[in-house]
């Protein structure tokens, strides 16, 4: 697995503001959105493209369009729909796929509730979004459930991670042999012992969405 921290002034300021306890909802919602199209233009780097061939008002030219099988862009319900919009302005064309999963506050477990993915994803690049990486647990999953289904390249965009959530994810998939790399915009100092990001942001499902 690999993991970019996305570094730049920009994300870091909207970070800022993201974390504070201040930010009202509106607020946190237009923010999650311009950051997340910040860290697609960095998570979609490897995106397949394939020759096009064009004429400009001066003559014949070979560009670029995305390579078919479109994209799969996987937003986990529930916070990861505040995170759809900034990452469908990058990629219009892309197929969308949902995967609903919840964390048992308890037991930190995450399980599935909801999933309306194409059964057959072969050959598929997919994009899961999910604001946060805490313990790994849902990501993890997700990610399971897509290679399971055949995707064959997965990136992650979350725009806060934990160090132990990194870790358990290395240690999870370290047997797939599908490429998966996970975009933040901060690996932050730790989890708590309620499984929070420290000092990361609250929970980004209420702060989205009440
Ligand atoms: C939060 C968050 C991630 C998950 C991260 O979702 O949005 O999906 O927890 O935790 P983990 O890395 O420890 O698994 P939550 O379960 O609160 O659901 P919600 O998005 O519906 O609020």
């Amino acid at each position: 697995m690999r993991t970019h921290v996305a570094d730049h002034p920009l994300i870091a300021h909207k970070l800022t503001y993201l974390r504070d306890e201040t930010t009202d909802s509106p607020t946190f919602r237009r923010l999650a959105d311009e950051l997340v199209t910040l860290l697609a233009y960095e998570a979609t780097r490897d995106v397949r493209v394939s020759p096009k061939d064009i004429r400009t008002p001066v003559g014949p030219t070979t560009g670029v369009k995305l390579a078919r099988p479109k994209p799969l862009v996987v937003p986990i319900l529930r916070a990861g729909l505040g995170m759809l919009d900034g990452m469908m302005r990058l990629l219009p064309t892309a197929e969308v796929g949902f995967l609903g999963m919840v964390r048992n506050e308890e037991t930190l477990e995450a399980s599935t509730y909801a999933e309306r993915l194409p059964d057959d994803l072969s050959g598929r690049q997919c994009y899961v979004l999910d604001p946060m990486l805490a313990t790994g647990g849902t990501l993890a999953a997700a990610v399971r459930f897509l290679v399971d289904r055949g995707a064959n390249d997965i990136t992650a965009l979350c725009l806060l991670a934990a160090p132990e959530g990194v870790a358990r994810l290395e240690q999870e998939l370290a047997d797939l042999d599908v490429p998966v790399t996970v975009v933040t915009g901060a690996i932050d100092e730790k989890l708590n012992d309620k499984g929070y990001i420290v000092p990361g942001l609250g929970d980004a499902g209420d702060r989205l969405y009440g």
